[in-house]
């Protein structure tokens, strides 16, 4: 199994297959992402030996990420290619929902199991005003019909934005209360593109997660194995509440995840600028065994935390083209 240098193991790949989005959230993509005409984006093909490599050194969960991943024509035959891959378990996605009433029942069909899409507010204005889109109430069909047809995992994240989101949790917590869904706030990344935004918006989870602790949520377990998502739970709701707090110390001790950018590169952390290609190992199914050697060789790199605590040299990476 991929184990790095800090004893932790990787069992869960983030693969990025676009970076590509339609969405213009002001946090990310204020202008909507400027891609060179033809980018050369992994192929159904590389996507299948590169999991296959990845599934033989114990990865079982993959999450399909972008950019936008519905953007790409073939997703359900690449869902379907992933789910049918020896070893993986689990088939993931993360969307903005823009297409999710459309396109939901095909990506059951094509084996998904676990569903997460954004939703910065559930006020249809605001959502509009973050994302560009007045789309919220087809997205939150979308999620309805997700769950009729069986879909395992639902997610919903909020990126914790100061002045629109951050003290609407009673909303938040009224809309958990009768859903199986979990519901998580992620606190704003300071990336190289956002940094004025950053100084205006970024607010920390540590409110939240006081306010959910005094009216009685529980912090739940981790499994061994669980990513660094904190998860709360409350006899009086369906719903979960969860916070991702990557500026909290200790926030990296828990990293159970690797990914790999659209053009095939990977990145050791979701910060981590530098990427190694392994594009060169999927040209064919022999180089199966060369690929796996590669991936264990280069995960001698990985750093024990990434480098946002240090506001210097901090992200420069670009969210959206790693899949957040
Ligand atoms: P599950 O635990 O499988 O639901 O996945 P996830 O929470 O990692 O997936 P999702 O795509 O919904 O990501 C939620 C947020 O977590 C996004 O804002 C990501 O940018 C952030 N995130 C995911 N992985 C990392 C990571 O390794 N480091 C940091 N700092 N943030 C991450
Ligand atoms: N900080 C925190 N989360 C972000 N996302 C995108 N950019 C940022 C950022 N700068 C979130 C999206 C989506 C997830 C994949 O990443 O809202 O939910
Ligand atoms: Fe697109 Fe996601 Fe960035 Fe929004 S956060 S612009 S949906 S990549």
């Amino acid at each position: 199994m991929l184990t790095d240098n800090f004893q932790r193991k990787f069992r869960y790949l983030r693969l990025s297959i676009t970076d590509v989005c339609n969405f213009k959230c002001e946090y990310c993509l204020p202008d909507g992402y400027q891609c060179d005409s033809d980018r050369d984006f992994l192929t159904l093909d590389e996507i299948r030996r590169l999991v296959a490599g990845f599934a033989a050194t114990g990865v079982s969960k993959i999450r399909l990420t972008g950019g936008e991943p519905a953007l790409r024509k073939d997703l359900p035959e690449i869902i379907r290619a992933v789910k049918q891959t020896p070893g993986i378990e689990t088939v993931a996605l993360t969307t903005n929902g823009y297409n999710l009433t459309k396109k939901i029942e095909q990506w059951a069909d094509a084996g998904l199991d676990a569903l997460n899409v954004s939703i910065d507010s559930l006020r249809p204005e605001v959502f509009q005003q973050i994302t560009g889109f007045d789309k919220l109430n087809e997205i939150f069909r979308g999620l309805e019909m997700a769950e009729e047809l069986g879909i395992k995992t639902i997610k919903v994240n909020s990126v914790l934005l100061k002045g629109f989101n951050h003290n609407q949790l009673a909303e938040f917590m009224a809309w958990v209360k009768n859903r199986k869904v979990t519901m998580r706030f992620i606190e704003l990344m300071q990336t190289g593109d956002n940094q004025e935004y950053f100084a205006k918006r970024h607010v920390s989870g540590d409110g939240i997660k006081q306010t959910l602790l005094q009216q009685g949520w529980i912090e739940k377990i981790k499994h061994k194995n669980a990513g660094p998502a904190q998860e709360f739970s409350h006899s009086d709701y369906q719903g979960n509440i969860g916070l991702i707090m990557p500026y909290s110390k200790d926030f990296c001790d828990s990293c159970n995840r690797l990914r790999i950018s659209a053009l095939g590169k990977l990145h050791l952390c979701l910060f981590a600028e530098q990427g190694y290609s392994v594009r060169e190992w999927l040209q064919s199914d022999e180089q199966l065994d060369e690929l796996v050697a590669q991936l264990y060789r280069l995960l001698d790199d990985k750093t024990a935390s990434h480098d946002l605590h240090n506001q210097n040299t901090g992200a420069t990476t670009h969210l959206a083209m790693l899949g957040g």
